[in-house]
């Protein structure tokens, strides 16, 4: 083996190197998939373009404009009307926001948050979402949380690995010392091109291709997700 070699290096880890754990946001922390549905739908009906449930689940980690560009599939529409259209979308959105507490923090994240804490691990969260710092403090955790990042602050979205490295290098820690949660293809695609360790949450015809996948957190245990992960390795 080559020391020298990043490739190699990130090959060889264990999950003896976890040091931090890197959240996505929605529909992770929290169940706000269904406040983006109930937008899109609002908007879609308006323009008559054809949106369901199916399709609202592969927008799951999309940016917001990803997410319009694939609702809209052919459709040409000038680019004026789309940034009119993700504006109205997000004031949809927004509204929906506006009435979150911390009771809209999906099961086992509280407790888990503590763990984490107790464990001396580092957390962040790296969000498609620019309304990431509008969340949050709604829902009673920045102070268990060390770092929030969203793909604004980098170059490319999910899935490229850009959101995750970003969250690594504010916590000072390297690719494989982190896990990632994420509920979304896109968002484990990510976290395994930037060489970080995954949980998946979710359907395994979702995300199947993480280290380990887990219906939700809820009654999970940090030494329960340590534990799959050297047996899955
Ligand atoms: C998350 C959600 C997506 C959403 C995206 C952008 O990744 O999973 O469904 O489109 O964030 O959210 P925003 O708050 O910026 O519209
Ligand atoms: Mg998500």
């Amino acid at each position: 083996m080559n020391p020298a070699s990043g490739m190699e290096t990130t090959q060889q880890k264990t999950p003896h190197e976890i040091l931090g754990v890197i959240f996505d946001m929605d529909g992770v922390l929290t169940d706000t998939i269904e406040f983006h549905y109930q937008s899109w739908e609002k908007l879609t009906l308006e323009m008559g373009i054809p949106f369901n449930r199916e399709v609202n689940d592969t927008l799951r980690g999309l940016s917001r404009r990803d997410s319009l560009m694939q609702i809209l599939g052919d459709r040409y529409l000038p680019e004026a009307k789309i940034a009119e259209m993700l504006e109205r979308k997000n004031r949809y959105y927004l509204d929906f926001i506006a009435e979150m507490t911390p009771a809209h923090l999906l099961p086992g994240v509280d407790d888990l948050l503590n763990e984490l804490r107790s464990a001396g691990m580092k957390t962040a969260i790296a969000s498609a979402s620019q309304n990431v710092r509008a969340v949050i403090p709604r829902l009673g955790i920045a102070d268990r949380i060390d770092v929030v990042t969203n793909v604004y602050k980098v170059k490319r979205s999910k899935p490229a690995p850009d959101v995750f490295l970003h969250a690594a290098e504010q916590l000072g820690l390297s690719p494989n010392q982190c896990l990632v949660v994420e509920d979304a293809e896109a968002g484990v695609e990510a976290a395994l091109a930037a060489g970080m360790w995954a949980l998946g949450l979710g359907p395994v015809e979702r995300v199947g291709a993480a280290h380990i996948v887990l219906p939700s957190l809820q009654g999970v245990k940090w030494e329960d997700i340590l534990g799959k992960l050297h047996t899955a390795v």
